[in-house]
């Protein structure tokens, strides 16, 4: 092993992902053997040096991370800090020092990705972050290197466990959304402050990720559509069921006509698709390309051990460029400009759950103002009778902002009492 080239590492963070790192890191003969290579820790920086870290592999510690990123010890930057100040400021300076840097940080690559790509292009070093969707699924690299070759046109992934495990608990329980947070938050999968997976801010900064290496454009957090799933009901998922379908919060990313549609939301998709059976905190990730076919790509999407393994993957990769004396390629696709589709031209069916007056003539009513917008009506199921009925729609293709006018005109209709949901649905029957 002696004979083999060495890389040394500095870590920023050693928390969760970086702990983890460290320990793949410490089977220093598995990893040479994989790597052909000889990755050796030298220095990790972290907020509290004196806290103790028994269960961690000892490595020199420091507060100061630039310590780490300037050393000229260190030949790879590894950033597991999370956020954006000081992770963006440090990750810059590496670049600029020519280090190549590994992150799995999702939040800062979706709002500044092109900052940081343009910063290492110039600078011509590697700039890998795996770990930053999907945990250990295999997804970045898939989608850049595996499927260099093909056109894809459409990516479709369940990319946050919280979420998908609190859907899949009101599904199967019939729990109602506040019962499913509360049983996540006890299982260690949703944080204290659960905003950024319900509201789908965790999402949507893991779509532009993919969007940009999926169709060579720069797509940022802020280009995307988003809707949590804090409006969906125990009854919204047993009509779902009825109707063959189950709701997700899906990421989506088409290709269309040239413009890019990116959109986080709860959406209907038949119970036979493969996104509707992964269930629990697991995720996945659909890609279709031209003459591919659908490819599924599913596993844990997050945790400690699995993302260590997409960033020790990353730090292997490198390494190994650096120790042949190459520099790497920080982007190795060339990125063009494309326009962002708004929602409002988005085309695709609709589920709406409304609740009517139960007399002669309502359904007339009601259908008149679909027919007037050109929302054409796919299936109508009456679920309740009385003085109200509960009734739910399911509509044809139709351009969102045709049915947004629907619903506009419907809530002033004075037989409809209220519009109970309107989820968008992917994938027809
Ligand atoms: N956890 C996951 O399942 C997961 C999955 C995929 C991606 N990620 C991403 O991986 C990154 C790390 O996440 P994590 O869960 O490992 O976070 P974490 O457990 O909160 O750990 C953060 C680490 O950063 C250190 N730190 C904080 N501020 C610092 C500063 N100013 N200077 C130096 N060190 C500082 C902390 O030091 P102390 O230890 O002294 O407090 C800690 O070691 C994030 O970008 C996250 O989005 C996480």
């Amino acid at each position: 092993m002696s004979s083999l080239p060495r890389v040394s590492v500095g870590l920023l963070g050693l928390g969760t992902v970086g702990a983890e790192v460290l320990r793949l890191l410490a089977d220093e003969a598995h990893i040479a053997e994989r790597a052909g290579v000889r990755i050796v820790p030298v220095k990790a920086a972290v907020a509290h040096p004196d806290k103790t870290r028994d269960d961690v592999p000892r490595v020199p510690l420091t507060g100061n991370p630039r310590e780490v990123v300037e050393s000229p010890e260190i030949d790879v930057v590894v950033e597991l800090i999370g956020g954006i100040e000081p992770a963006r400021s440090l990750v810059l300076r590496a670049l600029e020092l020519r280090k190549p840097v590994v992150t799995a940080n999702k939040q800062l690559l979706a709002e500044h990705g092109p900052e940081l790509f343009e910063r290492a292009n110039a600078s011509g070093v590697d700039l890998r972050f795996e770990g930053s969707v999907g945990g250990g699924i295999p997804l970045v690299r898939s989608i850049r290197e595996s499927l260099a070759a093909a056109r894809i046109h459409s990516i479709t992934g369940i990319l946050n466990g919280t979420t998908n495990y609190m859907l899949t608990r009101m599904a199967q329980e019939g729990w109602t959304f506040e019962d499913a947070l509360a049983a996540a938050q006890r299982h260690g999968f949703a944080e204290a402050d659960p905003t950024d997976d319900i509201d789908g801010h965790d999402a949507a900064a893991k779509l532009a990720i993919l969007a940009s290496a999926a169709f060579g454009c720069r797509v940022t957090s802020a280009d995307v559509f988003r809707e949590g799933i804090a409006a969906i009901s125990p009854r919204d998922m047993a009509y779902a069921r009825e109707l063959e379908y189950a709701i997700k919060l899906l990421a989506i990313g088409r290709l269309r006509d040239g413009d890019v549609e990116v959109r986080v939301h709860p959406a209907l998709i038949p119970l036979g698709h493969p996104l509707a059976l992964v269930a629990d905190e697991f995720n996945a990730l659909e890609v279709e390309a031209d003459g591919l076919g659908p490819v599924v790509l599913s596993g844990r999407g997050a945790g400690g051990p699995p993302t260590a393994v997409a960033v020790v993957g990353d730090i292997i990769d490198v390494a190994r460029t650096r120790a042949l004396g190459g520099h790497g390629s920080a982007e190795p696709i060339r990125m063009s400009p494309k326009r962002i589709r708004p929602i409002a031209e988005v085309i695709l069916p609709f589920y709406l759950n409304l609740q009517v007056t139960d007399r002669p003539g309502v359904f007339a009513k009601v259908a008149t103002v679909f027919g007037e917008e050109q929302v054409s009506i796919a299936s109508i199921v009456q679920k309740s009778r009385g003085e109200v009925a509960e009734v739910i729609f399911v509509t044809h293709d139709a351009p969102e902002r045709s049915v947004r006018r629907v619903l506009e005109r419907l809530r002033g209709l004075e037989v409809v009492k209220a519009v109970n949901s309107v989820i968008r649905v992917e994938a027809t029957l």
